[in-house]
């Protein structure tokens, strides 16, 4: 087992109702919030309104920003940190799934740093401080509601980076199943794929952990049980409950204890480059992406991916038919699991490969060269 610090300061607030309970917590933080949402959903399903009450009920004054889209862009996250230096704001309401949410640590941390958020985000700048923030989530995918990352693009650098740092951490986040009631099949299936991915970038990171690879091969049955079961009935509120905490749980630390990492993050940074290129949601990228990487991979994972198959069976399985697995189980929920569904063509394999190598995508464990590249391209 390697070394390891085991830290997670966010108070997490889980079940039916429990937005509800926020006007007790939210005062300590300050008079005055920055509420932050996506495009529609929040409105659309009254979750604006119910967080709002909320604040006015604890006598505190807000002011919003909404429209944060999907594979989230640091001009948005500009345009509120002045929003937020102009209204002298004490914390951040984030309202959303993760695109908003990861828009939230960035104005947070450059808010309170007074530094540009892109700077930061690319480790140039010291930081020592941040603002408060409070999620209420509406999307169960990420994670990032109970963890220290966020993900942003950029079109002037042409990236989509990852930027981890512990005040990045939400002081509080409520997490109600039934707000994730309305998500769309669509999203509850790319959702699903990302939990998915988390847990196995986990699994893949450097180091022997004998419990976190059962924890993650834990997380997974649950993930395999309950995903197919709600995509036949989205408003099952049961449902909607285990995907949701399995969510949290596949990126809060949970799974990755005694490792070098949270994970080998080859994969995502793979799949980043496509949703930066084709505006493609995060987790359509990670099934395709994953079941590539791992077949490539083969001859360097071949033991872990046997164990892999053995901890979610109990019977003994061979690399191929644990990546059969996966890739029966991805089928299954609908997800995509070559190139072609993510409306990507093979044409663009040459614009793909020119952003991998500019990102210099690869894992932390497994190190990927361009060579690596071209085949888990084929692959996909
Ligand atoms: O914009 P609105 O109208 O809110 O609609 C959103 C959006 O279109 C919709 N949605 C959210 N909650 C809903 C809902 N629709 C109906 N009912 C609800 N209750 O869902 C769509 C997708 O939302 P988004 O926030 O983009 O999805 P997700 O939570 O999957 O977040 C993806 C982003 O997080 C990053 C990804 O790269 C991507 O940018 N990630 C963040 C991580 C982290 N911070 O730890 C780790 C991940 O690996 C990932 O990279
Ligand atoms: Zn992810």
């Amino acid at each position: 087992m390697e070394n390891f610090t085991a830290y997670n300061p966010t108070k997490l607030h889980f079940g039916k109702n429990i937005v509800e309970t926020m006007h007790t917590r939210v005062g300590i933080y300050g008079k005055k919030a920055l509420v932050i949402y996506g495009k529609e959903s929040a409105k659309k399903y009254g979750f604006f309104e119910k967080v709002t009450n909320q604040l006015t009920k604890a006598n505190i004054e807000f002011v919003e920003f909404g429209g944060i889209k999907p594979n989230p862009v640091i001009d948005d996250v500009n345009k509120a940190v002045e929003l937020c230096k102009k209204e002298q704001i004490d914390f951040i309401v984030a309202v959303g799934g993760g695109s908003v949410i990861d828009s939230a640590k960035i104005i947070a941390i450059a808010y309170a740093n007074n530094e540009d958020a892109w700077e930061i985000m690319k480790y140039k700048v010291k930081t020592t401080k941040s603002t408060p923030i409070i999620v209420v989530l509406t999307l169960a995918a990420t994670g990032t509601e109970m963890n220290g990352a966020a993900v942003v693009q950029n079109h002037e650098t042409h990236e989509k980076i990852g930027y981890v740092n512990e005040l990045n951490y939400p002081k509080e986040s409520f997490l109600d199943p039934d707000f994730t009631i309305t998500v769309s099949k669509e999203n509850t299936i790319y959702g699903i794929a990302d939990m998915i991915a988390h847990s196995l970038e986990s699994y893949f990171a450097e180091g022997e952990a004998d419990l976190s690879d059962r924890l993650v091969a834990a997380n997974i049955n649950e993930i395999f049980e309950a995903g197919p079961e709600l995509l036949k009935n989205l408003e099952n509120y049961d449902l909607r409950a285990r995907i949701l905490w399995a969510s949290t749980v596949a990126l809060n630390g949970t799974l990755y204890s005694g490792r070098k990492s949270s994970g080998d993050w080859g994969v995502h940074s793979i799949g980043h480059v496509m949703s930066y290129l084709f505006d493609t949601a995060h987790g359509a990228t990670l099934s395709v992406t994953f079941l590539a990487w791992m077949k490539h991979l083969k001859p360097r994972i071949e033991k872990r991916l046997e164990k892999l198959g053995y901890l979610l069976t109990g019977e003994e399985k061979t690399a191929d038919e644990t990546i059969k697995i996966f890739e029966s189980f991805f089928k299954k929920i609908g997800a995509p699991t070559v190139l072609e569904e993510l409306e990507i063509c093979r044409t663009d394999m040459a614009a793909i490969k020119k952003y991998l190598i500019h990102t210099k995508a690869s894992g932390m464990h497994y190190k990927l060269e361009e060579d690596d590249y071209d085949k888990i391209l084929r692959l996909m």
